[in-house]
């Protein structure tokens, strides 16, 4: 197994953390590290070391060895690794890989005849959960994104009664209760917000009310935004333009709004506009976790604050790096609760993973498969 530095620029996660080196080292694994690439989430090489690991710096010639290569961006070192060329026929890219539409990618790493698995492709069924890098570092972003908005807020959160007077509790609006809107929802509980949450999946609302939050039904057309697997699927313009309608008035009242609705492999929804901003109050504040995604919040952009109407607009596309440690902890395990589940069905005798394509979990994460591992060990 290799672990690579990180190559995307402001990305502070690693794949593997000493704990996963010590877990998967158990299973027969063997681990070079680059050196340095847990030092920005906190993970010294030493402390690989302490965990059996080697250290090694970059070079075709460690990377000729490899059976594995755990990444967080995983289209990011394809993009700057040349190292890659020297990677075996039918060595496993894990990682996160951007998968939808990303045709040039697939390309890519087919002509190197590498087997590359998408984590974004993982199955949301009960027994991925362990394995669902998805929600562990939405989760973080929703956290995150509350504390930002908290922090940025010209007003207390809390409903305080002092001496000076009762303050009101701030009201948040949290558009999305996926992961990390129930999350952002959670934490804007704990802090002492009134929470208000939109979705158009009609199990959110109970997910909602069961923290604490006040479910905004969507707008009642004929042409709503179906379901599939658990995921939104893409509303009509007319639907969106009804939604936009309804948001207006809880828009004037919030302190502070949360953007995380998306449609997976789509465009995020437009759920706010410019004219919904001015209906703002100045000095409140949207952290838009969908900017990536061309952002549920008009004008906001990726990586940067601006100022609209005097609402301070928050794009906010790479929370988990904030919290690098933790992000990198969970991403680690997640990673590491795949590949133990592959090395499950990789006969004793093989080199390197076989990957079991009549296995769901498998066979929903592949991206590329080499035709040199076809039917065997890899
Ligand atoms: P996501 O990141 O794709 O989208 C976030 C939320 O935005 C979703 O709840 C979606 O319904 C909502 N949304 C889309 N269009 C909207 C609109 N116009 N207005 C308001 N909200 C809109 O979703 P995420 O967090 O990946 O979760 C998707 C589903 O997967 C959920 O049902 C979740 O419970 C489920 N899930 C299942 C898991 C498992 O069984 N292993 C693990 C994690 C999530």
């Amino acid at each position: 197994m290799l672990v690579p530095r990180e190559s995307r620029p402001g990305e502070t996660r690693v794949a593997a953390t000493p704990e996963t080196v010590r877990r998967l080292s158990a299973r027969g694994c063997s681990f070079q590290i680059e050196r340095g690439a847990g030092e920005a989430s906190g993970f010294p090489d030493a402390a690989y070391e302490e965990a059996g690991a080697s250290l090694v710096d970059a070079g075709p010639e460690v990377w000729g060895q490899i059976d594995v290569v755990m990444a967080v961006q995983g289209s990011a070192l394809v993009e700057s690794r040349s190292e890659l060329d020297h990677l075996k026929p039918g060595s496993v890219l894990v990682g996160l890989l951007e998968p939808h539409g990303n045709d040039a990618l697939k390309t890519r790493l087919q002509q190197r005849n590498l087997q590359a698995l998408a984590l974004e492709l993982l199955p949301r069924i009960s027994r991925a959960q362990s394995m669902d890098v998805l929600s562990s570092q939405a989760n973080i972003a929703g956290y995150k994104a509350v504390l930002l908005a908290s922090s940025a807020l010209d007003r207390y959160v809390p409903m305080l009664m002092t001496a000076a007077g009762t303050i009101q509790p701030a009201r948040a609006l949290i558009l999305g209760a996926g992961v990390a809107g129930l999350q952002a929802l959670a934490t804007a509980r704990r802090l002492g917000a009134v929470a208000y949450v939109s979705d158009v999946r009609a199990a959110a609302k109970e997910q909602v009310e069961s923290l604490g939050g006040r479910f905004i039904d969507p707008p009642e057309l004929e042409q709503k935004p179906g379901e599939t697997g658990g995921y939104a699927q893409q509303a009509t313009d007319a639907f969106l333009a009804e939604q936009r309608r309804q948001l207006t008035e809880q828009l004037a009242l919030a302190d502070m709004v949360i953007c995380t609705a998306q449609v997976p492999g789509r465009p995020a929804p437009r759920l706010i506009d410019d004219a919904m901003l001015q209906h703002m109050r100045a000095g409140s504040v949207v952290v838009d976790l969908a900017v990536a995604q061309g952002g549920n919040c008009e004008g906001t952009q990726p990586g940067a604050t601006v100022f609209r109407h005097g609402v301070q607009l928050i794009g906010a596309d790479q929370l988990p790096c904030s919290v690098a440690n933790h992000a990198s902890a969970l991403y680690a395990r997640n990673l590491a609760a795949l590949l133990e589940h592959i090395l499950k069905a990789t006969p004793a005798e093989a080199s390197g993973l076989h990957l079991d394509l009549d296995d769901e979990i498998v066979s929903g994460c592949l991206f590329t498969q080499s035709p040199l591992a076809v039917g065997g060990a890899a």
